[in-house]
């Protein structure tokens, strides 16, 4: 009974105490509770919100009518600079002669530039990676993403890109070298994009290059694209101050190239390449002895009926050739043609082939030439009534046909 006496005693100022503050610590429990439940629903919230915008984004790009590269509209400022020197060389026709195209010409600018030549493969089959750099060890690095994966994913810094490796047979041109890991980093970019996940990706590239670090230290850039808009064919023409056309001289190859430049239009009035000027459609590939009159002509006529943005006359058809010769072809592998090229009668046309192409992107980008390439300076252009150089080579048709892949 004294034991219960002193244990009443002992209990009665906890329970005077609990009595006294029973009303603030229900309020207090029920306010930590309410604060943990809202902060749990907010989360809740937010994610279904994320959720809901993502799928939102998405169903926009899916059905957006001019693909879904603008339905995001882009910046209408243009990270291009007026003397910006970045050539784009790209067709969205497959097997048309671009990589071999952006490597011989930049062969022949690297002869007659003192700043080097920056030559970006942004196509992950790495063609150009390849005809560039003949040592294995040089373009991949096993285990690590690919150097132009790196480019488009925007992490590599002007330091890095000032710092790519060389060609092979000259110091003259460095290389951005691409590897099949960019395809899917491409489709984590974009994707990442389209459902809100990461930046903008578009401009990353321009940025890059628009710098003045980059700009001072490359006397020109050129891209080589994939025949297709991905992510990196989206970034080169944002970043582009020049673009040059390659294709083959039949009928859906010309088809294919004026519905590239509608495409290019669509961008541009989009502000995706607000100021990027046409260098022309390059003819590749094309056979001695061959009549292309009717096959210009048809090109010529699909050219005219694309609608180009106010003030903007359409890219010329070249009248420089890319002659189909065994020799580019056999070069694969060895290093860029031009450099490989001999002194037969085939050969040299060839040889003044690329040097024409050059002397026209040098005169219509406003390249600073510092070195005359050989004895003999450019040609000029050729005379549009003379014979094609292309029809007076030497080589035999039936063994250049032999040696070309099927148009596709
Ligand atoms: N002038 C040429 N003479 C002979 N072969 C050529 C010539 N130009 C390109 N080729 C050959 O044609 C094939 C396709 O050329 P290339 O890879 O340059 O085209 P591409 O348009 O870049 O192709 P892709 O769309 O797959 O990137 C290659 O095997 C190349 O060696
Ligand atoms: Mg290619």
């Amino acid at each position: 009974m004294e034991l219960f006496g002193s244990l009443t005693e002992l209990v009665k100022p906890v329970l005077g105490f609990a009595a006294k503050w029973a009303g603030e610590l229900i309020a207090a429990t029920l306010f930590a509770g309410g604060a943990i439940a809202l902060g749990l629903v907010s989360r809740l919230a937010t994610r279904v919100i994320n959720r809901w915008n993502a799928l939102k984004r998405a169903r926009q790009a899916i059905n957006h009518p001019e693909g879904l590269w603008t339905f995001d509209k882009p910046l209408k400022s243009s990270l291009v600079r007026p003397n910006q020197r970045v050539l784009v060389v790209a067709n969205a026709k497959g097997g048309v002669g671009k990589t071999t195209v952006a490597a011989n010409l930049a062969a022949s600018l690297s002869t007659q530039l003192t700043k080097p030549v920056l030559l970006i493969d942004l196509d992950f089959q790495g063609s150009l990676s390849t005809m560039a750099i003949v040592d294995r060890a040089n373009r991949v690095v096993p285990g690590q993403l690919s150097r132009a994966s790196k480019l488009i994913s925007g992490i590599m810094s002007v330091g890095d890109i000032l710092h790519m490796p060389q060609a092979t047979n000259t110091s003259n041109i460095r290389v951005v070298p691409a590897y099949y890991d960019l395809s899917r980093e491409e489709n984590r970019v974009m994707l990442g994009w389209v459902i809100g996940d990461i930046d903008d990706p578009r401009f990353s590239l321009a940025k890059l290059l628009s710098s003045a670090e980059v700009q001072d230290h490359f006397g020109v850039v050129i891209i080589d694209c994939a025949p297709r808009l991905t992510t990196g064919t989206i970034q080169a023409l944002a970043a582009g101050s020049h673009l040059l056309i390659p294709t083959i001289l039949d009928g859906p190859s010309s088809e294919a190239v004026a519905s590239f430049i509608t495409q290019v239009e669509n961008f541009r009035a989009d502000g995706l390449c607000p100021n990027i000027h046409y260098v022309g459609v390059l003819p590749t590939m094309q056979f001695p002895r061959v009549n292309y009159d009717g096959a210009r002509k048809y090109l010529t006529d699909r050219l005219k009926e694309v609608q180009y943005a106010p003030g903007i006359s359409g890219p010329r058809l070249l009248d420089i050739s890319f002659v189909a010769s065994t020799d580019v072809r056999k070069a694969f592998g060895r290093g860029i043609a031009y450099f490989r090229l001999g002194s037969t009668p085939a050969a040299r046309k060839v040889k003044q082939a690329i040097d024409a192409l050059a002397f026209d992107v040098v005169s219509t980008i406003g390249l600073a030439v510092n070195r005359p390439a050989s004895p003999t300076p450019f040609p000029p252009p050729p005379n549009p009534r003379a014979p094609n150089e292309v029809q007076r080579t030497r080589q035999n048709p039936r063994e250049l046909r032999s040696s070309l892949p099927a148009a596709e």
